[in-house]
């Protein structure tokens, strides 16, 4: 059986990526298994090592917006504007393709979600290669995104031989997405800009309301765990539950039991942890529900409840 190795060597990564073979590699929001985004055969191989389904698109990575151009064939002004302030950063643009974008990276789409990504590693990756890499937060289909190289080894290392070792990721939930819909930008999924900060240099954009499926990878259920979890607080504590907190414990539950996303309030921080969070819960022993909690809706928090609500099976309201 393959077992992934995990090294800073770069030349040894690239090397990889030109046999069209699949690399993990970091960034900013999570980890990603790339490949060369613009060979049919190896995109092919990004959906079967995830076991993603082909009507899923993914997300094509390039070390600057000058190579914009190779992969979308417009630019529009709102476009312009985020690309401008937000990369290298946790945005990504869905913009109408160039052909040169095989079908299977787009899932059929006549659009294409393009981002530069803000790790010095993997940007010297991409300067390093004659094609963007097509990149997927690096987990099994639909289980929370990896955050560190041991996460990515512990689902892929199976898959894969080689992880590029950047470190725990900076930001740690995944990049927002923007497209366009009648002329206007909407946001198709919240990440790790906040709609505050796009609201600084955009007027006019909409976000998606729940239930729309605009962009494929938004199911209710999607960057979930394996236990089951749910939104709020347990009317009376059992042994075999844990929580996932925002700051504080709850007093009546088993402190070995909970985690604290940040116990000073810092959504940043929050973020940072929370898929490390969900993964640490998932591998506790004798624990049969984790009860989370919101935390404030507002800047980075906003895509971290999204991703909560997204990870449960339902929420109760504590009596
Ligand atoms: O932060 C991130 O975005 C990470 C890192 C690795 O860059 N990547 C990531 O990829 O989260 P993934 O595949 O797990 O989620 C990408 C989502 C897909 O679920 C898909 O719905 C959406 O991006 N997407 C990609 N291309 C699209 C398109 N042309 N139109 C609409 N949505 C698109
Ligand atoms: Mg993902």
């Amino acid at each position: 059986m393959m077992e992934a190795e995990i090294g800073r060597d770069l030349e040894r990564a690239r090397a990889l990526l030109l046999a069209g073979e699949l690399v993990a590699i970091p960034t900013e929001t999570v980890y990603g298994l790339a490949g060369n985004a613009l060979d049919t055969e190896v995109v092919a191989k990004i959906f079967d090592a995830k076991e993603r389904p082909h009507f899923d698109p993914l997300i094509v990575h390039i070390d600057s917006v000058r190579n914009l151009p190779k992969c979308a064939s417009q630019l529009p002004s709102w476009a312009e504007t985020l690309s401008a302030r937000f990369w290298p950063g946790p945005l990504t643009l869905v913009l109408p393709k160039r052909e040169s974008v095989p079908d299977l990276t787009t899932a059929g789409l006549p659009t294409v979600g393009l981002r530069v990504p803000r790790h010095p590693l993997t940007i010297e990756l991409l300067k390093g290669l004659p094609f963007p890499l097509a990149a997927p937060s690096a987990n099994p289909f639909g289980y929370v995104s990896p955050t560190t190289p041991e996460h990515v080894f512990a689902q892929l290392g199976h898959r894969i031989k080689y992880i590029l070792d950047g470190g725990a990721c900076e930001i740690g939930i995944e990049s927002t997405i923007v497209g366009e819909r009648e002329g206007k930008p909407v946001i198709l999924r919240l990440g790790g800009t906040s709609i505050e900060a796009i609201q600084e240099v955009l007027r006019d954009f909409e976000i998606v309301r729940k239930g729309d499926i605009l962009a494929p990878g938004m199911y209710q259920s999607h960057y979930a765990p394996r236990v089951a979890l749910i939104l709020g607080e347990p009317e009376e504590p059992q042994s075999n539950y844990s929580a996932l907190r925002f700051k504080e414990p709850l007093p009546e539950l088993d402190l070995n039991h909970q985690v604290i996303l940040s116990p000073s309030g810092d959504l940043h921080e929050a973020a940072a942890n929370l898929f490390k969070a969900m993964r640490q819960l998932d591998e506790m022993e004798g624990i049969d529900l984790i009860f989370a909690e919101l935390v404030p809706d507002d800047g980075l928090g906003r895509a971290i409840n999204d991703r909560l609500k997204r990870a449960s099976v339902l929420s109760v309201e504590k009596a």
